[in-house]
């Protein structure tokens, strides 16, 4: 697997000479997002683009090819991989549609006959690409840019997936790879569980799903990974389950199975795609918390309410003991040293810096949730600095904001320099859920995996 992502030299074959096509896209994408390796754009008309030299088939150039990435109509994919194949082309994504989705299973076995023939390994058909953030590969046709980070996100949409890549953008999300798995005709989910496991830049998987092929499979493949798994299935409803059959013809099956069998082996699993990144960023950049004693920590008796019900939802354990009256010397008189610790309205970046200072000392407290409602008395930029200056990253901290424009700006500011950072308390509550659950999952999945072995 390891050449659809860390290739030493890639092949657009289809590279288009019109900027609107997306095998020029591609190209262009590969260039501009810094790849190092060799890229060699493939087209019969031959010539340049982008400043590169066209070869007219993949067997005339010079050096050895680990990625193809095939961006020609359907019926010319099988007279392209015989080509690859007689050049030693390691890997081949295929991101022409026209195969199985449309009816057109034999085309598809073809394709995949001639591949094994050849041994090479093929990504989809029907893709949008494949991009992995540490070697700077962007081979998709999604937006030009993507955020390094921790989370490898494999999504069974194609359209999804592409809206993704611009989404986690803005939202500030660091992915280390995204890979669209089209029709999987060769490499599947698991294949991809595999990789992502044994990946060094790689700490938490995401997965948009609409169904699986091979549930035991699947089943199996989680049971061997050492990461957190966080899985958006879509087809809650009845009627959405036949959307996604007849989307990707993939088992839907009934939702209530699924369910049951993310919990057996330990999947996270997310609402929405929303709900899936709140829960990756802290997954991604947080701490095991030791212990269940959770302490919320606000400027505000309404958003410390509002997180304490997702607490309890969520079965986050709020801690409660004695030794929280150490919190008195940060607060005013009128404030609450008990859980949630209400440090008022007149907080400022002092006092919330003494009550960080506070849990992070305290054996007792395993995991922070640090709430802001936007003041006057407490710049919340300054307070993001502080947050960064004082926490030692020792046990799990998670912060919600709630404000205006410079609040936003601190929430990046956060997300940036590695504190998940939210702008709703119970998004917070929930990233420290997910901690908790993989925790419970880890233990679980190593168990199960020792016990088939
Ligand atoms: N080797 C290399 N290049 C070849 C070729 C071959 N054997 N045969 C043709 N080409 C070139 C063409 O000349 C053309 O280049 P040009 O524009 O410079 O003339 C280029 O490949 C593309 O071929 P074209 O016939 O213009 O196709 P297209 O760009 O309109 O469409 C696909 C190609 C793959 C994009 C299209 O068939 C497709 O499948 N689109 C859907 C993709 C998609 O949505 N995937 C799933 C996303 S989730």
């Amino acid at each position: 697997m390891e050449f659809f992502f860390r290739p030493q030299s890639v092949a657009v074959i289809g590279a288009s000479h019109s900027p609107s096509k997306i095998g020029h896209q591609i190209l262009r994408n590969i260039l501009s997002y810094g790849y190092k390796g060799k890229v060699y754009p493939v087209n019969p008309k031959g010539g340049e683009i982008l400043g590169k030299k066209v070869y007219r088939s993949v067997e005339e150039i010079p050096g050895d090819v680990d990625l193809a990435v095939v961006a020609v109509p359907a019926p010319l994919v099988p007279e392209v991989l015989e080509s690859c194949g007689r050049k030693g082309v390691k890997g081949v994504a295929i991101i022409s549609s026209g195969f199985r989705e449309v009816g057109n299973r034999e085309l598809e076995e073809r394709v995949v006959e001639i591949a094994r023939k050849h041994g090479m390994r093929v990504l989809g058909p029907n893709i949008f690409g494949v991009a992995y953030t540490p070697a700077r590969l962007n081979a998709t046709f999604g937006p030009e840019n993507i955020q390094k980070g921790k989370i490898a996100l494999i999504s069974q949409s194609g359209a999804l997936g592409i809206a993704l890549m611009g989404w986690t953008q803005t939202e500030e999300i660091g992915l280390s790879a995204i890979v669209s798995v089209g029709n999987k005709a060769d490499v599947s989910d698991e294949d991809l569980l595999d990789f992502f496991d044994s990946d060094p830049e790689t700490r938490v998987i995401v997965i948009y799903m609409e169904g699986v092929h091979d549930g035991r499979a699947f089943m199996e493949a989680v049971r061997r990974n050492g990461k957190p798994i966080v899985v958006i299935k879509a087809g809650r409803s009845e009627r959405g389950a036949k959307a996604a059959a007849s989307h990707t013809g993939s088992l839907a099956g009934s939702d209530l199975v699924y369910d049951g069998v993310f919990r057996q082996v330990g999947v996270i699993r997310a609402r929405t795609v929303r709900d899936a990144f709140v829960m990756a960023r802290a997954l991604s950049e947080l701490p095991e918390p030791r212990g269940e004693n959770t302490v919320i920590i606000t400027n505000g008796g309404g958003i410390g309410v509002l997180a304490t019900d997702a607490a309890q939802e969520e079965g986050v354990k709020l801690y409660d003991g004695p030794d929280l009256a150490a919190f008195r010397r940060v607060m005013p008189p009128f404030g609450s040293f008990r859980n949630p610790v209400d440090i008022t309205g007149m907080a400022d970046v002092d006092s919330y810096m003494g009550a960080l200072e506070i849990a992070q000392a305290n054996p007792n407290i395993h995991s922070m949730a640090l709430l802001y409602c936007e003041t006057a008395v407490c710049d919340p930029l300054e307070l993001a600095e502080g947050i960064k200056r004082t926490y030692d990253g020792r046990k799990p901290l998670v912060v919600a904001m709630v404000g205006g424009e410079r609040t936003e700006e601190a929430i990046r500011a956060l997300n940036s320099a590695g504190i998940p950072a939210y702008d709703a308390p119970e998004d917070a509550v929930r990233a420290l859920k997910a901690l908790y659950l993989w925790k419970k999952y880890r233990k679980k999945r190593s168990k199960q995996f020792a016990d088939t072995q």
